[in-house]
């Protein structure tokens, strides 16, 4: 797919970019120069490609061909994935950042796991309370809009953490997202509607107008970001002090004062990633590997995949009745036993041994009577939120190192707080803290005193960056966005790959279907098969058609040992390699 309308933009963006380059920076361009093959006003987005050596693929062309680009010059899948984070802060700034967190899962060659965790922490004035009235009722634009939604940055520490397991200085790393954002790159479509739909917010929660509330935008315009440069530069030449501290820091702590955020200085320079031992185990032959706690993630699919092997799901065939409800009874149970048993473990005792054994899986089972839909005896439902929040990237380089990361600032666009002078978005990830026992937050989940708010806790996430080994040999690095969809997207990917013998891009785009125990109800996407809906419904589940959710990125090693990348067909997501 080409983008339209970029031939006159070409023009005047390339204009621009000369006068920008002389006044901003004598050494501009250093990456852009040297990869001709990447054009910010020109590109397109490239849904699959098999290739002979390595591959990226995200939720943006430009940040994936930042990846492919650190590759070829000799950099391994780690130094991919650092150059594709920073990258997507700048060309899809809805999800990709340096004001939210994620997780950042790898496979190195030689088999070695590694698990960083950089999700957001509360912070140090955070309290059970506060995102509720004198009433004690939830105030839910409290833990949305605004700098008091905003937990602790993790992103750009956990790019540090990562880069000890790269080749190229972190200087040459950062270099395309400063590019991009000071030279400026041109917009698609999607993006234009999601500034244009944000744009009253942006202004109301924010201190000061930003490049993004500069005009109404259209498809091929040219966006600068001189502000988040001017931030990248500093992480470029400082490091972490570069953002956790100094200038930065002070226009986070300054950005708090107009909507009683409380980030302080403190906050910042204590924050830190953490590691964590990753979830590990078998289906069918192979060898899954996802995020652990206080991503809700790995546990769930380990549950559901360890739930539904006794059964011939590939026999069953993709979305039918058989298969969607037999996997739906899956996700109705593991979903249970997120809001009950999960959340940050250094705070909360997950019992994540036996959540993940396969005899707890066949125990949860037992009640299981094939044809008949289950109940989760609602006592209240929320509304599965429907929006592009979160994004995943993978990356499998030449020698077999494999990295699954999955980054968000929570719902799109974050609080929509941009921060004055450093120009980047904070998160409103204090909402996935479950704010009071039983109420929902923007996804519908509920959660209890496992995942309560407390000072430095990190709030449960439902990200699953997953990997797959077959024989010890890497095989598959995939995941997605989509608030709690999440790891029911990832489950039905592996099942649509390994049971129905789908393409990595067949099982990306195929329908999807999400149940996660309250509300009771199977939320099916727009071109799921009528059959199924209506047998569905035929058997006693209550369906309803939503729009489309996630917009998962895999690669996936073939037999000749060539990486097949695949881009969702749900948002602009590309792939690039050599
Ligand atoms: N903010 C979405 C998640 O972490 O699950």
């Amino acid at each position: 797919m080409k983008l339209n309308t970029l031939s006159s933009t070409l023009k005047i963006s390339v204009l621009a970019l000369s006068s920008v380059a002389l006044s901003v920076n004598s050494n501009a361009q250093t990456f852009l120069k040297k990869h001709t093959e990447i054009n910010p006003y020109q590109y397109e987005v490239v849904k699959e490609k098999t290739f002979a050596h390595a591959a990226v693929t995200s939720a943006h062309p430009l940040a994936s061909m930042a990846g492919a680009a650190m590759m070829k010059d000799g950099g391994n899948a780690f130094d991919a994935a650092i150059a594709t984070q920073f990258a997507l802060a700048v060309v899809f700034p809805g999800a990709g950042n340096i004001g939210g967190g994620g997780f950042m899962l790898a496979r190195k060659a030689n088999g070695e796991l590694i698990g960083i965790d950089y999700r957001e922490a509360a912070p140090k004035k955070a309290t059970a309370d506060m995102y509720l009235d004198e009433k004690g009722n939830a105030i839910p634009s409290k833990s949305r809009d605004g700098a008091l939604a905003s937990g602790i940055p993790g992103s750009v520490a956990g790019m540090i953490s990562t880069h000890a397991y790269a080749k190229l200085p972190l200087a040459v790393l950062i270099e395309p997202a400063i590019e991009y954002a000071e030279f400026g790159y041109v917009i698609t479509e999607r993006e234009a509607a999601g500034l244009n739909g944000q744009r009253a917010n942006f202004l109301k929660n924010s201190s000061a107008p930003s490049a993004f509330t500069k005009k109404e935008w259209k498809a091929g315009d040219t966006l600068y970001q001189p502000e988040l440069a001017a931030t990248l530069k500093r992480i470029q030449q400082k490091g972490l002090a570069g953002f956790y501290e100094g200038e930065t820091a002070d226009y986070i702590v300054k950005e708090m004062e107009h909507t009683a955020g409380i980030i302080t200085k403190e906050d910042l320079k204590n924050y830190h990633p953490k590691f964590r031992k990753p979830i590990e185990f078998e289906y069918r032959g192979n060898h899954v590997i996802s995020f652990a706690p206080p991503s809700s993630g790995g546990i769930i699919i380990a549950q559901m995949l360890q739930m539904i092997a006794p059964f011939n799901v590939g026999a069953m065939g993709a979305n039918t009745e058989a298969s969607v409800s037999l996997m739906v009874e899956a996700q109705r149970r593991a979903y249970a036993d997120r809001a009950e048993h999960m959340g940050d473990p250094d705070y909360w005792k997950v019992p994540t041994k036996t959540l993940t054994s396969n005899e707890y899986a066949q125990d949860r089972m037992k009640d299981y009577v094939p044809g008949v839909a289950g109940s989760s005896k609602v006592t209240q439902a929320g509304q599965v939120h429907e929006s592009e929040q979160t994004t995943h990237f993978s990356v499998i380089d030449a020698e077999g190192n494999m990295v699954s990361i999955t980054t968000t600032l929570n719902d799109t666009y974050g609080n929509k707080t941009i921060v004055a002078g450093a120009g980047f978005l904070l998160n409103n990830e204090m909402d996935d803290f479950s704010v009071k026992p039983g109420v929902p937050n923007m996804y519908g989940a509920i959660g209890g005193e496992a995942n309560a708010i407390a000072p430095g806790k990190r709030m449960l996430s439902s990200m699953t960056p997953t990997l797959v080994t077959v024989n010890n040999k890497p095989y598959i690095s995939i995941g997605t966005p989509g608030g709690t969809t999440i790891p029911n997207q990832v489950y039905e990917g592996l099942v649509n790959i390994i049971d129905h013998k789908m393409t990595i891009k067949e099982a990306i785009d195929a329908p999807r279907f999400h149940h996660q125990w309250i509300p009771d109800m199977v939320a099916v996407e727009s071109d799921f098969p009528e059959t199924t809906f209506n047998a569905l419904k035929a058997k006693g589940y209550t369906v309803t058609k939503r729009g489309r959710f996630g917009r998962m990125d895999g690669v996936l090693i073939t037999k000749e040992g060539q990486r097949n990348a695949a881009g969702d067909k749900r948002g602009d997501d590309s792939v690039a390699g050599y």
